[in-house]
C-alpha cells in the first residue's frame, strides 16, 4: 500500500559503492518526469548524474548539507525553466519527491539537497551548479536529489 512506502521513507545519507540498476534508475526517472504540473506547462528538467566525479563535484556545491552526494552513486538535478511557468518551484518540489518515493518503493536510499536559496561563500549554490553542469543562465535549480543503496 501507498501508505508504507510513505511510512518507511527516511532520508537516507550513506550508501554502499554498488551502483543502482539501469531499471531503477528508469524508474525513478519515469516517476520524476509523471509529476504533474500547474496548467500542464512542465517547466522542470530533470538532469541525471551517473558521473562519479560530476556527483562528488555536486557535494562541494553549497557551504553545509551536501554531504549525501560525497557518497551517492546517482543524482538527479532538478531544474526548472522558470520563464516557462512561474510556479517552477512548485513543479520541481512535486518532482523532487515523487522520485524519492519511487525510490523508497524500490528500497533505494534518497536525499533532497536544497539548493535554490543556499550559497557557497557569497556564491548563490544555483550558480555553481549550473556551471558544475552547463546550464544556461536562466534556468533555476532547487534541488539535487541523491541516491543510492542503502548502507
Ligand atoms: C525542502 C527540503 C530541503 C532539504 N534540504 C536538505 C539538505 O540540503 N541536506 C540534507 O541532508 N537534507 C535535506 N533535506 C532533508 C530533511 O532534512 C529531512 O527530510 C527532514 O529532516 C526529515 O527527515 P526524513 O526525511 O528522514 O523524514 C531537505 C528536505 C526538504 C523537504
Amino acid at each position: 500500500m501507498f501508505i508504507d512506502i510513505a511510512r518507511s521513507r527516511h532520508s537516507c545519507r550513506s550508501y554502499t559503492e554498488a551502483p543502482l540498476s539501469d531499471e531503477q534508475v528508469r524508474l525513478i526517472m519515469e516517476a520524476g518526469e509523471l509529476a504533474p504540473s500547474s496548467r500542464d506547462l512542465h517547466p522542470v528538467r530533470l538532469i541525471p548524474v551517473s558521473d562519479i566525479p560530476t556527483i562528488r563535484r555536486l557535494a562541494g556545491c553549497k557551504d553545509h548539507g551536501a554531504e549525501p552526494l560525497r557518497g551517492a552513486t546517482f543524482a538527479v538535478v532538478v531544474a526548472a525553466d522558470e520563464g516557462k511557468a512561474d510556479t517552477w518551484l512548485e513543479d520541481a518540489s512535486i518532482a523532487s519527491i515523487m522520485m524519492q518515493l519511487e525510490a523508497e518503493d524500490l528500497g533505494i536510499g534518497s536525499c533532497w539537497i536544497q539548493i535554490h536559496l543556499r550559497s557557497l561563500g557569497d556564491r548563490p549554490a544555483e550558480d555553481v551548479v549550473r556551471e558544475i553542469m552547463g546550464l544556461e543562465d536562466g534556468t533555476r535549480v532547487l534541488s539535487v536529489i541523491s541516491f543510492g543503496r542503502k548502507a
